[in-house]
């Protein structure tokens, strides 16, 4: 996929998905409320305001994702189907300190390190839901990941892996690795993901009337046939809502220049995967 988006390094996406979570949490009939997104985006909204026109076109995106995710972990937290939430690139995201969580789970944020300390400087005078811990980290360095899923490995209970908005930036082998680790990470339970088919994400490139076809971040992963991709990779799908169904279900339809393809954005959405028995 040769599709970028126009920020220069990776970590500017955190602050995107936070500008985009706080237009949704202006609103009076907001789906979701994220108190902070404004405040985390603020340092880079003016710059990404002038390059993306995403405020119509992207708002349903993150509205329909946030609110998926946010109802997937409230249940299996509160049900205590897990122990513990490891939010792989976690950027900007708060819901350790906004979503109804039981004190006594552990979330663990993992990011490089310069992004989860300027999160943690903002938001110095909040208190977090649960038991926060965060892991400066490069999660595409081998040796970092690896000593940092041996760590996890020591864990009891099971855990929630959550990994928003990591996977379209990732060349498809590390996807691959990344499924066959937690695979063999015995608990991780649970993988919770949003995935991005082709077709969603060049339709959200061909929005972006300043952008530059070859700068900026890549896009690199995004699988045809939607979180189906991953049974091969040993995981079955215990649930997935397609953005585009769930958007409508919460009156924030999809914009008129996205409703060229439905058959192929059908396949985009949020996915709750366990683990195949081999
Ligand atoms: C689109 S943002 C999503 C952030 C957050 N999950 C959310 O939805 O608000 C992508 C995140 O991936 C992180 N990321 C990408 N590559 C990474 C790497 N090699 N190591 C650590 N974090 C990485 C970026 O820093 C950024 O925070």
């Amino acid at each position: 996929m040769k599709l970028h988006l126009p920020v220069d390094h990776v970590s500017d996406t955190a602050y995107l998905v936070a500008l985009l979570r706080s237009y949704e949490s202006e609103r009076p009939d907001a789906k979701f409320r994220d108190p902070f997104a404004a405040l985390l985006a603020e340092p880079k909204t003016a710059v990404l305001e002038s390059k993306l026109s995403w405020k119509e076109s992207g708002t349903w995106l993150m509205t329909a994702r946030t609110h998926l995710l946010d109802r997937h972990i409230e249940r299996l937290a509160r049900q205590g189907s897990v122990q513990a939430v490891v939010n792989l690139a976690a950027g900007l995201d708060t819901r350790a300190y906004r979503l109804s969580l039981p004190e006594n789970l552990a979330w663990i944020e993992a990011d490089f390190p310069e992004l989860l300390d300027y999160k943690k400087a903002r938001l110095s005078h909040q208190l977090p839901k649960c038991s926060l811990q965060n892991v400066g980290i490069d999660l595409g360095d081998d040796e970092e990941r690896h000593q940092f899923f041996a760590r996890l490995a020591q864990r009891q209970g099971k855990v929630l892996v959550l990994t928003e908005g990591l996977l379209p930036y990732l060349p498809e082998e590390s996807v691959i690795t990344l499924a066959a680790e937690l695979r063999n990470l015995p608990s991780a339970s649970y993988w919770l993901m949003d995935v991005a088919t082709p077709a969603l994400i060049r339709s959200f490139h061909d929005q972006m009337p300043n952008s530059e076809p070859s700068q900026g971040v890549a896009f690199k992963f995004g699988p045809a046939e939607g979180p189906a991709y991953f049974e091969r990779l040993g995981w079955r799908i215990e649930a997935f809502d397609s953005f585009v169904d769930h958007s409508e279900c919460l009156e924030r339809p999809v914009p008129s220049v996205l409703r060229g393809s439905p058959g192929a954005l059908n396949l985009s959405g949020i996915a709750l995967l366990s683990k195949r028995s081999s």
